[in-house]
């Protein structure tokens, strides 16, 4: 099922996003003991983890039974300004004293993106299916490194167009018109999860949601639907699409 909230402002979004990992991880923790989360990328999810260390703080929520995961991950080590593993740790997972053993880093910068690749999805085998899994989406459609047209090297070495049904877990991505590497979950991962949020606020973001939710074959965010999947947006970004809307 798809449910779309929308909230005022990216600051009610960021605050709204912290209190629905916090819960889906909480329910996923009563459950089994253990959680596996796949963090987003880039800038739109930077407030939301700050919210989120500091409303488990709050309420004295007891995370150590999770597992942290990146979507996605730029060709750079985790000091540079560009890593998203490096953003998560700065607002999250620093915050919330994670250790070492609950953070699967791509260890991007190191070997070949390729054998990066490898190695995250050997890990991700032993990790199981994911519980929650939030992504970004870009103007283009993109979610976590599947870029339109982009060219998806996997790790037994074949390359293949992105598509919903590259078959890996984990792959390096070559984009056709800009230089230097991704690495990326892949569909049949990402829509294993029990639970998929997304989040997108702004203008620029509106049109490629309103693609993501009509199901649009080109949009990479279409191919990836959870057991539950939301979208959190702010006003900016809600599409003209009536009907299923609610707004926060
Ligand atoms: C990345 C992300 C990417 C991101 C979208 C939206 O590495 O950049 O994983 O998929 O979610 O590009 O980015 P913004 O949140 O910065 O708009």
């Amino acid at each position: 099922m798809t449910t779309t909230r929308v909230l005022a402002n990216p600051a009610d979004l960021a605050r709204a996003a912290a209190e629905v990992m916090l819960a889906r991880i909480g329910e996923t923790l009563a459950r089994r003991g253990q959680a596996v989360v796949v963090l987003a990328g880039g800038s739109t999810p930077r407030p939301c983890y700050r919210e989120l260390s500091a409303l488990a703080a709050t309420r004295g929520a007891r995370l150590g039974g999770v597992t942290w995961l990146f979507g996605d991950e730029r060709w750079v080590p985790v000091g540079h300004p560009d890593s998203n593993e490096g953003m998560a740790r700065r607002e999250l997972l620093s915050p919330l004293a994670v250790i070492e053993g609950r953070i699967v880093s791509w260890e991007a910068g190191c070997g070949t993106p390729v054998d990066r690749a490898r190695a995250y999805a050997e890990r991700l085998g032993e990790l199981g299916k994911p519980d929650l899994v939030l992504l970004g989406i870009g103007a283009d459609g993109h979610t976590a490194s599947l870029f339109p047209g982009s060219t998806a090297h996997l790790p037994d070495g074949r390359q293949l167009p992105v598509s919903p049904e590259i078959p890996a877990r984990a792959a390096a991505i070559v984009r056709g018109d800009h230089p230097g590497w991704r690495l990326t979950l892949c569909p049949v991962y990402l829509t294993a999860s029990r639970s998929v949020v997304f989040l997108a606020a702004g203008e620029p973001k509106r049109a490629a949601v309103a693609r993501a939710l009509a199901g649009d074959p080109q949009t990479p965010a279409a191919w990836i639907r959870g057991e539950e999947t939301l979208y959190l947006v702010d006003r900016d970004a809600v599409p003209d699409i009536g009907g299923s809307l609610q707004y926060a």
